[in-house]
């Protein structure tokens, strides 16, 4: 079937309330047309982010009562420890709130003012992590991550020869770890093939460097292996899982996505040595080694999540929802990225208003119009968020790409909140000719997309 209907039936509720157009013009006025500056009461649809936003299964929530708050040694940890040691057979589990705290106590370890850190593409934080150690993060993705158009199965691998030629410029002694994202968050949540990580590891074990995965989205890209790489189609998920951690020495993991829960995250690796310095940095700013910042609770619903991320009538049906909107979008004529990624669709704004130049904001005036007219909230990926001003000229810097990424919760939404997505999207399009660039009217000095305040240009 091209697009299963959802493996669950939904046994709690949580209503949701469509506000006024008016209304959503005042908030949008008061909160200087930034989203992040909304209620999420007011929203009717949030596709803000897919991290920390998945609703958890029955069996999730019978673990929750089971959880054993213990402070040290906690049957829940252990429960934990196992599970995550059978998905990835790293031998060292060490639990973080989320996953940059597992970033933060990777990189304070290991990145400093010498080292270069390649990837696919770092993620924000990732790449945060690294610059704030005055480490120098480097993203080596194919280049074909840069065609939103082009209908490729694997536009989150790692370019080899790039890779190569890094690894040749600086070595495994200003080289300490390599990362590899998977799937790509920042270049459309596309997987990474097998071949590409084997590859990977391959070269980085000739050069003696250390391969992690930053593995939030484990479960998808595992699924995108599954129905996409050759030589796997009858590969059960938890083996083509177990297959792309064992070419790795360690992960980064943001149970927050493919853990299926509302907070939580770890760190796993194998060498036991970086694992101590880190369990004790760990003491110093998480938590005890059996909870590092958790609830009991929160560890064995991270168990369960972990396991019924990686059930394949569900990662049909998630991945399948991903590419029902994109697919209703592209049908439209809207401009997105192809193929559909694991955990959101990303919308091209500069196709979408070609008539705003991208100083104009054209991103992050499909998120506010979107929002104005049918109470979504999704965010710019774009001149907002990832260009800057130079303070001597006022001239903007500009990213090659303006998206606007609509996430999608996990077990959340159901078809038919698609449609409605799909259905606003496309009487936005239809009177694109309206839309009125934006300008910032207040701008922080870093990360200034949280706080930014826009105001329309007349
Ligand atoms: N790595 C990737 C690939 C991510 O997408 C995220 C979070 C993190 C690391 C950090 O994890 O939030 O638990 O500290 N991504 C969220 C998003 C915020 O909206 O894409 P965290």
């Amino acid at each position: 079937m091209q697009f299963p209907a959802e493996p669950f039936k939904i046994k709690v509720v949580e209503s949701i309330r469509m506000t006024t157009i008016e209304e959503r013009t005042e908030l949008l006025k008061e909160a200087g047309n930034n989203l992040f500056s909304i209620p999420a009461e007011t929203i009717f649809i949030d596709l803000l982010t897919d991290s920390g936003t998945s609703a958890m299964s029955d069996r999730q929530w019978a673990g929750m009562m089971t959880g054993d708050e213990a402070y040290a040694g906690s049957r829940s940890f252990f429960k934990f420890e196992k599970t995550v040691r059978d998905i990835t057979g790293f031998k060292h589990v060490i639990p973080t709130h989320q996953g940059r705290v597992a970033e933060n106590l990777l990189f304070s370890l290991i990145a400093n003012e010498n080292t270069v850190i390649p990837s696919n593409s770092h993620f924000d934080t990732t790449r945060a992590n690294i610059e704030f150690h005055k480490g120098t993060a480097l993203d080596l993705v194919v280049d074909e991550a840069y065609q939103p158009e082009l209908e490729l199965p694997f536009k989150g691998n790692i370019d080899l020869n790039k890779l190569k030629k890094v690894i040749g410029e600086y070595g495994k002694n200003r080289i300490p770890v390599c990362m590899l994202t998977i799937t790509n968050n920042s270049g459309g949540g596309q997987p990474v093939s097998m071949e590409n990580i084997r590859e990977v590891s391959k070269l980085l074990k000739e050069a003696g460097i250390p391969l992690f995965l930053d593995a939030c989205r484990f479960a998808e890209n595992a699924w995108f292996i599954k129905t996409r790489e050759k030589g796997y189609e009858s590969v059960p998920v938890t083996q083509i899982a177990r297959e792309l951690f064992s070419y790795a020495d360690g992960c980064t993991m943001s149970a927050k996505k493919d853990g299926l829960v509302n907070i939580g995250g770890f760190l796993a690796l194998n060498d036991t040595e970086l694992a101590r310095q880190i369990t004790n940095y760990l003491i110093l700013i998480e938590g005890f080694p059996t909870y590092g910042g958790l609830a009991g609770r929160d560890l064995e619903a991270i168990s369960i999540g972990l396991m019924e991320a990686q059930d394949e009538n569900y990662l049909s049906y998630r991945t399948s929802q991903v590419r029902y909107l994109a697919d209703l979008l592209t049908e439209a004529g809207i401009s997105v990225i192809r193929p559909a990624g694991g955990h959101a669709v990303y919308l091209d704004a500069r196709k979408f208003y070609p008539h705003l130049k991208p100083e104009q904001f054209p991103g992050q005036v499909l998120v506010t119009e979107l929002y104005r007219h049918f109470g979504i909230r999704s965010v710019e990926v774009g001149s907002l968020m990832f260009g800057k001003t130079n303070p001597e000229t006022g001239e903007m810097i500009l990213p090659r790409l303006d998206l606007v990424r609509l996430a999608i919760p996990r077990r959340v939404y159901t078809t038919m909140h698609m449609n409605y997505v799909a259905e606003g999207l496309k009487e936005l399009f239809k009177n694109r000719a309206k839309a009125k660039g934006l300008r910032i009217s207040y701008e922080a000095p870093v990360l200034r997309h949280f706080t930014a305040r826009l105001e329309e240009i007349v």
